[in-house]
């Protein structure tokens, strides 16, 4: 992987070495090598075997809370046996290098915190923060995860420590608002950097989508990272075509930030 970042465009390393502030906007993709399916893609994605659609909604959780809340449980038990990956490794190691990295990403896991990223906003929600249904209080795991969980399988949602009402995830589902406080960081930071890079999502849900375009309505670089098209690509001033763990350790080290941080040497694989 090293000495091997030729493709990546000479203006767009040179932008990475001067970005004052840089936004990582990121989706389920930067994920995907570390074995979390991903919502869209074809064969792989979790909507091919769950029409997750229906399921990520208060309507569903209302109507079977095990079905909804045993889905949860595996992803989460999912996410819980996963490590990050390169990409999101590179991504922390960019926090050493520019003077300023916001993280706003749509994933619910924590495999950018685990990476070692600073200051993460998570625009949907948290796989790891359950709280009730009814009265909203903060909810602790109450119940050990599946060792290997089925797909499919039906678990009962605890009861709130406070009201008794269902526990439910920390996510943020389909009709409902994203948290404020995250989305006015996530676009006050888009507004505010020189360099945005949406990596491995499908710039499809909204209002998430709208981070790039409100980076380049103030005149910032655009920059995609994913191996397949998406509504974004006439936009973005760089389209990387591959996937995150390849691409963005060769971004990182076509700027010069990849092979001299000593951080690197504490890293088990040194993969970047
Ligand atoms: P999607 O599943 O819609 O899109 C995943 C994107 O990652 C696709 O564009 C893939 O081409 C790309 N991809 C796949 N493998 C990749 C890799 N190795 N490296 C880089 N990219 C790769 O996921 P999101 O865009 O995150 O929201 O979906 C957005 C939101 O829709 C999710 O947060 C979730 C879902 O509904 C809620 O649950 C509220």
């Amino acid at each position: 992987m090293k000495n091997t970042h030729h493709d990546i465009p000479p203006p767009l390393a040179q932008a990475l070495r001067q970005a004052q502030r840089v936004v990582v906007f990121t989706g389920a993709g930067v994920s995907a090598e570390s074995g979390i399916a991903t919502f869209r893609d074809a064969l792989t994605g979790l909507w091919s075997r769950f029409d997750a659609q229906a399921l990520a909604t208060p309507e569903a959780f209302d109507e079977h809370p095990d079905v909804v809340w045993g889905w949860y449980e595996w992803r989460r038990a999912q996410v819980l046996r996963a490590t990050p990956n390169a990409a999101h490794r590179a991504i922390a190691q960019l926090g050493r290098h520019v003077p300023e990295l916001a993280v706003i990403t749509q994933n619910v896991d924590d495999l950018h915190e685990r990476a070692g990223s600073l200051l993460v906003t998570h625009l949907h929600g948290s796989l790891h923060a359950p709280r009730c249904s009814r009265c909203g209080a903060a909810q602790a795991f109450a119940t050990e995860i599946p060792a290997e969980p089925d797909e499919g399988r039906r678990i009962a949602p605890p009861a709130c420590t406070d009201c008794g009402a269902p526990v439910r995830p920390g996510v943020v589902w389909f009709g409902e608002s994203l948290p404020a406080p995250a989305w006015r960081t996530a676009t006050l930071a888009a507004q505010e950097c020189d360099l945005l890079f949406s990596i491995g999502t499908s710039s499809m849900v909204y209002p998430a989508a709208e981070l790039p375009r409100l980076a380049l309505a103030r005149g910032a670089t655009v920059v995609q990272v994913n191996p397949a098209a998406t509504p974004l690509d006439v936009l973005a001033h760089h389209n990387l075509r591959g996937a995150a763990a390849d691409v963005m350790p060769r971004l990182l080290a076509s700027a010069g930030f990849g092979d001299t941080d000593p951080g690197l040497a504490l890293t088990p694989d040194g993969e970047v």
